[in-house]
C-alpha cells in the first residue's frame, strides 16, 4: 500500500521508514486526535496554516482533564532532562514525522535551553510555567521574550523563530505540557546551551517510557 505523503513531510533521506507508528497511549480520543492531525497537515502546504488548522482540535484536548493518565503526568527523577522532568512519549509517527508527547516539570524545576528543530504546537496542561525564548544573534544567544502560561495556554513553535526556549515551572504543583511536533523530540540530536557560556552541546532527551532506535 503507497502511504500518501504531507506536502510538508521531511525528505526521504531524513526518515526512517522501518519504524512502526506507536500510540503509546492507545485510547479513541488519542486516535481520533491523531488522524485529525494528519488530515491536517496533509490538506495544507505551510506549517503555519497546519498549525491554524489543528489549534481548535489541540485546544480541546488541553481543556479535557480526562484522557491523560496520571502516569503521563508523572515526574521522572532520572530522566535525560535533569531536575526529575520527564518526557513521557504518547504517540510517535511510523516515518519520524510526528510526535506527540507530555512533558512534566516538578515545581521549581527547569529545562535547560534547548531546541525543537520541527515546527508544531506546544501548549500547558496542568500548573503554571514561564517560558524563555532566545534567538541566536552574532554567534551569542540572545534572550528575545519571556511569557507566563496557564493551563489552556498555548504556542505554534515554527522554527528558525521561537525555537530556542527554556520552561521553569512556576506552579506549587508540577507542571504538565503537551507537544506535539513533526520529528521524533525525543530521539533526534538537537541542541541545549550552558547558560553561563553560551555554549551549544549535542542533546538527545530522549523519552522515560520508550527506548530510541540506537539506544
Ligand atoms: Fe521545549
Amino acid at each position: 500500500m503507497t502511504r500518501a505523503r504531507s506536502p510538508l513531510a521531511l525528505p526521504a533521506s531524513e526518515r526512517d521508514d522501518d519504524r512502526i507508528a506507536e500510540f503509546v497511549l492507545d485510547t479513541p480520543v488519542m486516535r481520533g486526535f491523531v488522524a485529525e492531525v494528519q488530515a491536517a497537515i496533509a490538506g495544507v502546504t505551510s506549517p503555519q496554516d497546519a498549525c491554524a488548522a489543528i489549534e481548535p482540535r489541540f485546544a480541546e484536548l488541553l481543556a479535557d482533564s480526562r484522557w491523560l493518565p496520571d502516569e503521563y503526568q508523572a515526574a521522572a527523577p532520572a530522566s535525560g532532562m535533569g531536575g526529575g522532568i520527564g518526557q513521557w512519549l504518547l504517540y510517535r509517527g511510523d516515518d519520524g514525522s510526528l510526535s506527540l508527547f507530555s512533558l512534566v516539570v516538578p515545581p521549581g524545576s527547569e529545562t535547560p535551553i534547548h531546541d525543537h528543530l520541527a515546527w508544531g504546537l506546544v501548549g500547558l496542561y496542568r500548573g503554571t510555567q514561564d517560558e524563555e525564548i532566545y534567538a541566536q544573534r552574532g554567534g551569542a544567544l540572545e534572550l528575545v521574550e519571556q511569557r507566563s502560561l496557564e493551563p489552556g495556554d498555548f504556542y505554534a513553535l515554527i522554527p528558525p523563530r521561537d525555537d530556542i526556549h527554556r520552561v521553569r515551572t512556576t506552579s506549587a504543583e508540577t507542571s504538565v505540557s503537551i507537544h506535539l511536533l513533526t520529528n521524533d523530540t525525543g530521539c533526534v540530536w538537537r541542541h541545549a546551551w550552558d547558560t553561563a557560556s553560551g555554549q551549544a552541546r549535542p542533546f538527545r532527551s530522549g523519552y522515560v517510557n520508550v527506548a530510541c532506535d540506537d539506544d
